[in-house]
């Protein structure tokens, strides 16, 4: 596989950053949902010493997957034969990804240096309110927009692999085409 996509599948930049990002997604959701939920400010400061450095991350990997688009790949087409209503929905599904990631980030560094938090996530210090904060609403709402998004993005993938059987997923690297 070639460093760069050609028209037909994702190079190996972009499938790299693309399943990384998925699997640091899963985790950042298994994390910041039990942080939400604990009542033990130790036990929440320990998971969000694992969220908030793996939520940089998915940032620095995503602002990093916008500008290699810009200035050194290009992406695929879409795959033929299909309705211009679903080229128009993957388009749009794609485009809210982005969007809803970096805005997902941007709201939980806001969250944590507004509210006083850092001085407890890489110190000692106690865990203050997060709640009191807007960016900590907006990083809820936000995220739970994000698990709607991608459950049409998973839901078109596997439609495509198993009901129309036109081996989307090797175009991202997984399987033969
Ligand atoms: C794509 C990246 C991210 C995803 C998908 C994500 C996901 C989540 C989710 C699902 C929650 C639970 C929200 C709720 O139930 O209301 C949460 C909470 C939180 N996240 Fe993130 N997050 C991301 C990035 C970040 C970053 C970069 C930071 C900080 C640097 C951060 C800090 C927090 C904080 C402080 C909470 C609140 C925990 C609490 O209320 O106890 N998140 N996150």
């Amino acid at each position: 596989m070639s460093l760069k996509s050609t028209s037909s599948r994702y190079g190996s930049v972009a499938v790299a950053i693309h399943w990384l990002s998925a699997l640091m997604i899963v985790l950042l959701f298994a994390t910041g949902l039990l942080a939400a939920a604990q009542v033990d400010s130790d036990a929440k400061v320990a998971l969000l010493r694992a969220h908030t450095p793996l939520g940089a991350g998915v940032l620095v990997l995503t602002l990093f997957r916008i500008v290699w688009w810009f200035v050194a790949d290009k992406r695929p087409a879409l795959p033929a034969g299909q309705p211009a209503w679903q080229q128009w929905v993957a388009r749009a599904t794609h485009i809210g990804l982005y969007v809803v990631v970096l805005v997902t980030a941007s709201s939980g560094i806001a969250t944590i240096v507004l509210s006083g938090a850092l001085p407890a996530i890489v110190g000692s210090a106690t865990l203050p309110n997060l709640e009191t904060v807007l960016p900590r609403a907006v990083h809820g709402v936000v995220s739970r927009l994000m698990l709607g998004l991608l459950a049409l993005h998973i839901g078109a993938a596997l439609y495509h692999q198993f009901i129309r059987r036109d081996h989307l997923l090797a175009r991202m690297g997984i399987g033969a085409a």
